[in-house]
């Protein structure tokens, strides 16, 4: 049996979770987690659960990294040990790395770096536990933390992949789905102006799946804005 015979929605559209095509995972955001700090936030989004803290913006150290006219991001995502059922060694291998890496670019498309020369802000994604989906829930806590941290953006990115499965192009994908599905797209967006500034793609679509894909990860992307702004205006009142 091939990975694409693994039956995952029924003939009345239901998924393995329950869920309709268009359906996100259940998300719950709460600010200034980690009260060491300069910004913090955890997101629970499905069964994920990731923290992202910020510290700076602060001098930027060793000088060779150091830009004059402006901050670099310094962004390290991690999956801790105990996050998946999958036993990996622990620390920095590729995966992290390129992920560190695309949501570093990501971000500096949104924050103001130019308002702090020479200075670093210290951006750390821990995976606490992992379902699927992780850069994309990484990402927007990321941004929820700059926000927490009062760094100035643009924008919030809001990030969330879609994909198929079946034959049927569905929004946010679980593990199961992720893992034996025919296509994964994860897509960073800025709710207020619906621009990207991130896409991967992996597997198979045709362009008018792509297409279905993208609106879905383009309506997440804005309901899951609205959790975002929930939350900071819980945290410091008034709209965002
Ligand atoms: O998490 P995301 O979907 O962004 O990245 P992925 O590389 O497509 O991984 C999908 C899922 O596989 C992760 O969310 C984890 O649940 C799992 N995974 C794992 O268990 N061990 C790894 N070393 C990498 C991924």
């Amino acid at each position: 049996m091939g990975y694409g015979d693994v039956q995952m929605i029924d003939e009345n559209g239901n998924r393995i979770d329950g869920r309709k095509a268009g359906d996100i995972r259940p998300i719950e955001i709460e600010m200034g987690v980690v009260p060491v700090a300069d910004g913090s936030a955890s997101m629970r989004w499905g069964t994920n659960y990731v923290i992202a803290s910020v510290y700076g913006p602060m001098e930027a150290h060793p000088r060779k990294i150091q830009r004059q006219e402006r901050a670099v991001l310094d962004v390290r995502y991690n999956m801790a040990p105990f996050s998946t059922t999958d036993r990996f060694r622990p620390g920095f291998n590729r995966r992290s790395r390129e992920i560190s890496k695309v949501t570093a670019d990501a971000l500096e498309s949104v924050v103001l770096l130019e308002l702090y020369p020479r200075s670093k802000i210290r951006v750390e994604i821990e995976i606490i536990c992992a379902e699927a989906g992780t850069r994309c829930v990484g990402l927007t806590a990321a941004s929820l933390a700059l926000a927490d941290a009062g760094i100035p953006m643009t924008d919030m990115v809001v990030s969330v992949a879609s994909g198929k499965i079946n034959g049927v192009v569905v929004c946010d994908l679980n593990k199961e789905e992720d893992n034996y599905g025919a296509a994964d797209l994860p897509m960073g967006v800025l709710p207020n102006t619906g621009e990207l500034v991130f896409l991967q793609m992996d597997g198979d679509l045709s362009p008018s799946e792509f297409q279905e894909a993208w609106d879905y990860n383009m309506e997440a992307a804005l309901k899951i804005h609205e959790l975002m702004k929930e939350a900071i205006a819980n945290k410091y009142g008034g709209a965002q």
